[in-house]
């Protein structure tokens, strides 16, 4: 592939900007991309500036054929499309999440409702159902106060593994900072050395 074709997508779930982990863990491994990629496309994604829920409305427009929809439901459904186009034009995706309350921030599901969309991002098979987006590597960047990744108490990254895969995406790289409350610089020093880990697999891929 051309490198310049290379498109970086950046999804981040912090409702903060400032002092966030997640978003500066992010900051580092995308610059690690560009430089694997010089010139390549950064779309971003920020959910802390919020999406809707999805209503009855939106539910009765996906369900409706989309040749038969009405201009209003494809304007309910614009904003669910926008967030798959930019799923689909991604060569590596770079989603950074903090663990909030033993799972996903509120902002992270309103997302994933509104991906989640049967024919166009997955569909029903005889067989169960078949996720319709091709594998590329996601880089899912954690941040934990006290609950450690992978243990009973953790929702959430296996929620998104799940989920990823349940989309076609099984190339899921974890960097995790969690424990952040029981000491910081060995939490980000484990996340910053799975990274180069992460972006090392990549180009071996
Ligand atoms: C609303 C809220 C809920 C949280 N819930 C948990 C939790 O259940 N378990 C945990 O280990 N940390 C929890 N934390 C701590 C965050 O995961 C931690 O501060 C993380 O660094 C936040 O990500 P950020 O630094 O990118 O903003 C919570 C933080 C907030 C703000």
């Amino acid at each position: 592939m051309n490198k310049s074709d290379f498109t970086i997508l950046r999804i981040d779930g912090s409702a903060r900007h400032e002092g966030s982990v997640s978003r500066q863990l992010a900051d580092e491994l995308v610059q690690q991309l560009q430089v694997e990629h010089p010139g390549a496309r950064l779309l971003h994604r920020d959910l802390a500036t919020g999406l809707p829920l999805v209503s009855a409305d939106w539910v009765a427009a996906n369900f409706t054929d989309p040749a038969q929809r009405t201009p209003q439901q494809r304007n309910e459904l614009a904003m669910s499309d926008m967030l798959i186009e930019e799923l689909q034009a991604a060569d590596a995706i770079v989603m950074a999440v903090p663990m909030y309350n033993f799972s996903v921030p509120a902002s992270v599901k309103l997302w994933i409702d509104l991906v989640c969309r049967a024919g166009m991002t997955f569909r029903y098979t005889p067989n169960g159902p078949q996720g319709l987006l091709a594998d590329r590597p996601v880089y899912l960047v954690m941040a934990t106060g006290g609950a450690p990744l992978g243990s009973a108490v953790d929702f959430a990254s296996g929620y998104l593994r799940h989920l990823w895969g349940f989309l076609g995406i099984n190339d899921l790289r974890l960097i995790g900072a969690d424990g952040l409350n029981r000491g910081a610089e060995a939490a980000l020093a484990g996340a910053r050395e799975q990274m180069r880990a992460a972006v090392t697999n990549r180009d071996a891929a």
